[in-house]
């Protein structure tokens, strides 16, 4: 009788324990689908801040680093045709002139150049670019200059030249660039700030380890200075991209993972104040396909399964690359 009993017992715990992990097993599956289907709808569904919030049409002004090439120059032109003048600033006097001009005469707005190279710039030349923005209007900036290494590299054996330019250019730049604008946008209580962030960021790089710990100071910097900002009236946003094509990625052709830049930059300007894929504040990875990755590796697997990936990809990029070279260098022999 008493074994009788004791086994009734111990199906009540068990099936209790059953019960107990079941249900918590269905709340957590139920919390990571309301988390998906939320990023689908902020992708597909939700529209961002509109930019006339930030002066479109009314004469604001948007300041684009790194904006004669790529993800930027697309930045200055969807900027320009939401009727938001533009000032533009990379190294090439020729390339800025260039695209204002293409600018001016397709959107109808103002432009002004200045060719700077964050690479070097000290503080006469970032206050120079001051006294050029200070008497206009500056409603937005993209913080888009960025600078990587040639080809994946061991840390030991990158040169102090290029850990210099990552750091001057993904990072200060970025600092540099808000300070110079900034004020202006507090005393207005109005301002967009836009940090081009990368998934190298979200998921330590190896091989890339100096500009994915710029693009993860980025990341937490703008988190840090979101909160600050926001009782002010200016919105920051840190945009995690995956590659897109274009001169620094290396990459010439479009696929569902990599968008040409049009796409890209429509995808941030029409997600201004919404996460997507992203789980953090301050944050953004608005671009579809994106957002889902960006959702896998913040729901799926580990990090170190993440980083263990991302090794795996830069380890094959780099003997592609060392490979590359070896050829052209025996071809120049
Ligand atoms: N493409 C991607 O797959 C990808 C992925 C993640 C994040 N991002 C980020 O997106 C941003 C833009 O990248 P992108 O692919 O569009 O780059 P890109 O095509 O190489 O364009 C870079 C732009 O910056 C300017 N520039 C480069 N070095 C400069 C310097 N030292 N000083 C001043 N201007 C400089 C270039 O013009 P000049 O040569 O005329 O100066 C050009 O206008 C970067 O912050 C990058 O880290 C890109």
């Amino acid at each position: 009788m008493d074994q009788i009993v004791q086994f009734v017992q111990k199906s009540d715990v068990n099936a209790t324990l059953v019960a107990v992990f079941g249900a918590i097993g269905a709340a957590v599956i139920a919390l990571k689908t309301i988390s998906f289907l939320k990023v689908l709808v902020d992708v597909f569904v939700r529209s961002g801040i509109n930019l006339k919030k930030y002066g479109a049409g009314r004469g604001g002004w948007a300041v684009i680093t790194g904006a004669t090439d790529g993800i930027g120059k697309e930045f200055a032109s969807q900027l320009a045709s939401k009727k938001l003048n533009v000032v533009l600033v990379s190294r090439s006097m020729d390339k800025l002139k260039a695209v204002a001009e293409e600018i001016e005469q397709k959107y109808n707005v103002e432009t002004k150049v200045f060719a700077m190279d964050f690479t070097n710039a000290d503080d006469a030349k970032y206050n120079a670019l001051k006294q050029v923005l200070d008497p206009i209007e500056v409603t937005v900036l993209v913080n888009n200059v960025g600078t990587n290494h040639e080809i994946p590299t061991p840390f030991e054996e990158e040169t102090d030249a290029i850990v210099h330019n990552i750091i001057e250019v993904n990072v200060k730049a970025a600092m540099k660039m808000t300070k110079v604008v900034v004020p202006q946008m507090i005393a207005r209580k109005n301002g967009l700030i836009i940090n081009l962030g990368s998934f190298a960021g979200l998921v330590p790089t190896p091989y890339l380890s100096v500009y994915s710990g710029s693009k993860a100071f980025l990341s937490s910097w703008s988190q840090a200075i979101g909160a600050e900002l926001a009782p002010q009236g200016v919105h920051v946003q840190n945009v995690n991209t995956y590659f897109v094509v274009s001169s620094m990625s290396k990459i010439r052709r479009s696929s569902l993972l990599i968008p040409f830049p049009k796409p890209y930059v429509k995808s941030v300007l029409g997600q201004i104040g919404i996460s997507g894929g992203a789980s953090t504040p301050s944050t953004s990875t608005p671009y579809w396909t994106h957002a889902i990755a960006n959702w896998l590796i913040d729901n799926a697997f580990t990090r170190t399964f993440w980083v263990d990936q991302n090794y795996k990809i830069q380890a094959d990029i780099r003997k592609r690359a060392l490979r590359k070279r070896d050829r052209e260098t025996n071809k120049n022999k």
